[in-house]
């Protein structure tokens, strides 16, 4: 229920920004069933959830301040925005932490620290893949160098229509 109440609050707050909606659904998406596939307990799950609805938060406010979405300061504005949003959701205060340290680092590939943060790096890599056409060496270096995940791997060969050039998942 609460993931539903947030992923309401996020659509309202992204506003017609049919890109970021888009966008944070299918990040939600990848990462909601890679962590199902993994596994992962009840809270982990539902903090890796919240934290991939609202990771991309700090967008707009980025746009408008620094004139791109890139680099350090997404990440830095993110943690700080998404406790705001978050107030008053019903979360403990250790989710929130959670949460604001994911969004803190969801484009931060050394020292990922935990499954939720894994899984995050993943979805997000494969919505961006698929929306920007990531090149195919592109595509086989993050695999092979920075997935960890066997369902992410597969979510990942899957949508980039690379299904064939990958064997040995499993199942
Ligand atoms: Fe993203």
């Amino acid at each position: 229920m609460i993931v539903a109440q947030i992923m309401e609050k996020m659509i309202a707050f992204s506003n017609g920004d049919i890109h970021d909606i888009d966008h944070l659904i299918r990040v939600w998406t990848y990462a909601k069933t890679i962590g199902e596939l993994e596994s992962l307990d009840q809270q982990t799950q539902e903090v890796l959830e919240i934290a991939a609805i609202t990771h991309d938060i700090a967008c707009p406010l980025c746009r408008e301040k620094y004139g791109n979405t890139n680099g350090r300061h997404q990440e830095t504005e993110g943690a700080l925005m998404v406790r705001d949003f978050l107030t008053g959701t019903g979360m403990t205060e250790r989710q929130v932490d959670r949460v604001s340290f994911l969004v803190g680092h969801h484009h931060t590939l050394t020292g990922i620290d935990g499954m939720d943060h894994q899984i995050l790096v993943e979805a997000d890599y494969i919505a961006n893949a698929a929306e920007n056409g990531y090149s195919k060496e592109n595509i086989t270096n993050f695999m092979a160098g920075i997935m960890k995940t066997q369902s992410g791997k597969r979510l990942l060969a899957a949508v980039s229509g690379l299904w064939s050039t990958f064997s040995g998942f499993g199942r």
